[in-house]
């Protein structure tokens, strides 16, 4: 079979070696792909919202099997322009990803079907925006643009007066374009999170091992919110007892509801969700694998990927057993200094013996070759993840793969999976 991935970063890389796994596979291209993907596959310069380009290019190369891994491209239908030539894809169709296109439909899609998730209001103008938060005297609140917004577009504000330079800066100043058209305003939950991402086939919901993230760029959780700087899975919070809540409060109503509303959902869902003392909630759907989650999840999955993506498509999820192993994993992101904000790149890195260690896969995020060498193109640059018997273990042998690796202004977190 010949594959195409559309994507290019960390999460891409764990999603095309799994998928080499497979017997059948003689082929995967990868649209644009980068530095360390061009190892496992051959990577295109295609941009992965170049939607009628990628769609040229599969046709041309009898591409058997697509997969669109980005939420951009998913947003602006890839899938529904690949299958209307008629390749088999995974992933949902522009319809369904609104479920993380669009924060508004999916709060009201929470409300509707009874989800549990924070309360909210809607705003259309920063006019009425500004008299509810001038209104409000429960601080923090929490304000998220409608649209996507490269992961920046949630803001917890601890004031009044940041909860309106909030408004003002979406809203009025557009800092994140057409996405802060309209706003949620939503209420603030506490607890620990845990990223679920499924597969579902829009008849079955299959979770997959859980994960926790850790977004902020520092130790103890200061800092700004990155794309995120490291994953454990599973997370040590997610019980079983909570695991059956969420199937039966969260993952069947969902899954549920986006049919009922004509927008079946079909490939990888994501629950972000908190277990708030009331019970777990959503904080957030993704249409897509999480970045870095998929870099602790799949190097988990014993069962073969591309026949559950093969299922999914097909709808016939039901009829495979897809299996995790017991284990643990740890993932450390290695970043750009000065990243989410500012940074350089060009740096060449230095492997020294990381990549021959056991039990270690070097995910690459934002690398490119550059004569041959691999240098640094992106914030975060590698995902460093370790699979061992303990989480300790795991975390230990991630550290240690890290102290190999080399290049200038290197950050990285020294407490992923450091839970207390
Ligand atoms: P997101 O960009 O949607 O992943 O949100 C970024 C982060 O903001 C989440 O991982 C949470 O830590 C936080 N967050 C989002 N919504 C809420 C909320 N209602 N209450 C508390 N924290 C939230
Ligand atoms: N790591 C969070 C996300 O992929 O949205």
């Amino acid at each position: 079979m010949k594959l195409l991935v559309v994507g290019g970063g960390g999460r891409e890389h764990a999603i095309i070696k799994q998928l080499k796994k497979n017997e059948t596979v003689e082929k995967i291209y990868a649209l644009p792909g980068n530095g360390g993907i061009a190892q496992d596959a051959e990577c295109v310069a295609i941009g992965a919202k170049d939607i009628d380009k990628i769609v040229e290019f599969a046709v041309e190369n009898n591409i058997d099997f697509a997969v669109v891994a980005p939420d951009d491209p998913l947003v602006l239908g890839a899938v529904d322009a690949l299958e209307a030539k008629g390749i088999p894809c995974f992933g949902p169709t522009a319809k369904a990803a609104a479920i993380e296109g669009s924060k508004v439909f999916s709060k009201n899609l929470m409300k509707k079907y009874g989800i549990p998730t924070a309360e909210y209001e809607v705003f259309n103008s920063p006019e009425d925006a500004k008299k509810y938060v001038e209104a409000s005297d429960t601080f923090p609140m929490v304000i998220k643009a409608d649209g996507l917004a490269l992961g920046k577009g949630v803001i917890i504000a601890e004031s009044k007066d940041d909860a309106l330079k909030a408004v003002e800066e979406i809203m009025q100043d557009k800092v994140f374009g057409k996405s802060g058209d309209q706003i949620v305003i939503e209420e603030f939950l506490t607890g620990p999170e845990v990223s679920v991402l499924s597969f579902t086939d829009g008849n079955v919901v299959v979770p997959m091992i859980s994960s926790m993230d850790h977004k902020r760029a520092l130790d103890n959780n200061m800092g700004l919110n990155t794309g995120g700087m490291g994953t454990i899975a599973p997370n040590p919070f997610y019980t079983e007892e909570i695991a059956d809540r969420c199937m039966k409060e969260i993952f069947l109503p969902t899954v549920d509801a986006m049919n009922k509303e004509g927008r079946t959902f079909k490939g990888c869902l994501y629950f972000g969700l908190m277990i708030t003392p009331k019970g777990p909630k959503v904080i957030e759907y993704n249409c897509r694998f999480g970045d870095p989650e998929t870099q602790v999840v799949l190097p988990l999955l014993k069962t073969d990927l591309l026949t559950i993506m093969q299922a999914v498509n097909k709808g016939t999820l039901n009829d495979v057993k897809v299996e995790f192993s017991n284990e643990y994993a740890c993932c450390v992101v290695m970043a750009s200094g000065g990243y989410p904000v500012k940074y350089n790149t060009g740096y060449p890195i230095d492997f020294g013996k990381a990549e021959s260690l056991e039990n270690i896969t070097i995910f690459h995020a934002g690398t490119k070759l550059d004569d041959g060498k691999i240098v640094t193109s992106g914030g975060r640059v590698l995902g460093v993840t370790a699979v061992a018997d303990t989480a300790g273990n795991a975390r230990d042998k991630a550290y240690e793969a890290t102290k190999y690796i080399n290049f200038r202004d290197c950050h990285y977190r020294s407490d992923i999976g450091k839970v207390k």
